[in-house]
C-alpha cells in the first residue's frame, strides 16, 4: 500500500465519522439485505446494493467490515485489500456494477455476525449494515440399544445420536404409535470442537414394556424436522402366538429332555454295572473317578505331565 491509498483511506475515514449515520446522502444509498443465512462449509452470500437516483455513477471505494476486521477494500480501480475466502460476489465486478454483494467462501462459525459495507462514490457516500447467520444440518441419528439386544425381561436403554448441527437443535423419540415420548428421554446437546452440535438422548424402556419400534426424530433450532431413524426391538417369543411359541419352546426343551434321560440311563448302567463288578472282586483297584484325579495338571510342565501319565498308564497295564 502506498502513502496516497493510506491517505485516501485516512480521508475516507475522516469523512466517514464527520457524516456519521445522521446525515442521509440524497443521491446514493447503500441498501443491505438486514439478515443472510448461511450453511456451514458453503459459499454464503450478504447482499448490498447501491441505489441511486443518478445515472452513470462510479464506485471509487467499497470497505466491507467484520466487527473490526477489514476483509475486502476497493479503492480507485483497484482491490487494495482481501482476506482469503471474501469476494465481491459478481464474478467480474467493476465500479460501474452497483451490486457490492459479498461472497464468503467455506462458510464457518466464525463467519456468523454483523457486516458494514461503506461505499463511496461520485455521487455520494453511505454505507449498511448486514447481518450473517450460519446452519448447520444435523446428520440422519444413529440408535444403539444398551445392552446390545433388547429382551423382554430385562430393562434396556436405547441411545440416539445425531451430529453436525448449528445451531442448537433437539431430539424426540416416537413410540409405534406415533406418541412423542417427552418426559422419559434425556437429551444432552455438546459442543465439538469444531462449534457444532452433537445432540445425544437416551430412552430408557423398562423390561416387559416395550413396543416394537421406536422413532428418534432431529429437529433443527426453528424446531422443524430435520431427520429421523427407526430402531425395531426384535419380536418376543410369546407374541408368536400359540401353538407356534409352543412349539419354538419345545424345539429347545425336547433335546433337552432326551439328553437328560440318555445321561441318567447311562449312570444307571454304570451304577448297576459297577456293583456288580465290585461284588464279583473285591480287591479291584480304585475307581476310575478318583484315578484320574490323583494326575493334578501342573501347567508349563507338559513334557513332565506326559511323562507321568505314560509311567501310570504303564503302571495300570502292569
Ligand atoms: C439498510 O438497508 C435496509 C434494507 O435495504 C434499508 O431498509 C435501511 O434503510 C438501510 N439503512 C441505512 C442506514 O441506510
Ligand atoms: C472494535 O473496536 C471498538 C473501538 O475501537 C471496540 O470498542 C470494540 O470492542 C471492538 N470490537 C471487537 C469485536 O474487537
Ligand atoms: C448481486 O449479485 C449476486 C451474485 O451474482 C446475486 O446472487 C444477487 O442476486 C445480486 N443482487 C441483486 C440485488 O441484484
Ligand atoms: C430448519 O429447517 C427448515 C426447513 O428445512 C429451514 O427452513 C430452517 O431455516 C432451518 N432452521 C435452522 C435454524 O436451521
Amino acid at each position: 500500500m502506498n502513502m496516497a491509498s493510506i491517505g485516501f483511506i485516512c480521508i475516507f475515514s475522516l469523512i466517514f465519522i464527520s457524516a456519521g449515520t445522521a446525515t442521509t446522502n440524497a443521491f446514493i444509498k447503500v441498501q443491505c439485505k438486514t439478515e443472510n443465512v448461511g450453511r456451514y462449509g458453503q459459499q454464503s452470500l450478504l447482499e448490498c446494493v447501491v441505489d441511486t437516483t443518478q445515472e452513470d455513477v462510479t464506485i471509487r471505494v467499497v470497505t466491507w467490515k467484520k466487527d473490526n476486521k477489514t476483509l475486502l477494500v476497493f479503492n480507485k480501480e483497484e482491490i487494495t485489500k482481501q482476506q482469503p475466502g471474501y469476494m465481491f460476489a459478481e464474478p467480474s465486478w467493476n465500479k460501474k456494477n452497483m451490486n457490492i454483494s459479498l461472497l464468503i467462501d467455506n462458510t464457518g462459525l466464525k463467519d456468523e455476525g454483523d457486516y458494514v459495507c461503506a461505499v463511496m462514490t461520485d455521487s455520494g457516500t453511505d454505507d449498511n449494515k448486514t447481518r450473517l447467520k450460519v446452519r448447520a444440518k444435523y446428520k440422519k441419528p444413529t440408535i444403539n440399544s444398551v445392552p446390545e439386544t433388547v429382551t423382554e425381561n430385562a430393562d434396556s436403554t436405547l441411545v440416539c445420536i445425531s451430529s453436525g448441527g448449528y445451531p442448537e437443535g433437539r431430539l424426540s423419540w416416537f413410540d409405534e404409535h406415533n406418541v412423542e415420548w417427552v418426559k422419559s428421554a434425556q437429551m444432552e446437546a455438546k459442543k465439538t470442537e469444531s462449534g457444532l452440535f452433537e445432540l445425544s438422548s437416551k430412552l430408557p424402556l423398562l423390561r416387559g414394556s416395550t413396543f416394537s419400534k421406536y422413532t428418534c426424530v432431529v429437529y433443527n433450532a426453528s424446531g422443524d424436522k430435520e431427520d429421523e431413524v427407526t430402531f425395531e426391538i426384535p419380536p418376543k417369543k410369546e407374541e408368536l402366538g400359540g401353538e407356534k411359541g409352543i412349539n419354538s419352546a419345545s424345539k429347545i426343551v425336547a433335546p433337552l429332555v432326551v439328553i437328560g434321560s440318555l445321561i441318567a440311563g447311562l449312570l444307571l448302567v454304570v451304577i448297576v454295572y459297577r456293583r456288580r463288578s465290585q461284588q464279583a472282586r473285591r480287591h479291584s483297584t480304585a475307581p476310575l473317578m478318583s484315578d484320574h484325579q490323583a494326575v493334578p495338571y501342573i501347567p508349563g510342565d507338559e513334557a513332565d505331565d506326559h511323562q507321568q501319565m505314560d509311567l501310570e498308564s504303564q503302571n495300570s497295564l502292569a
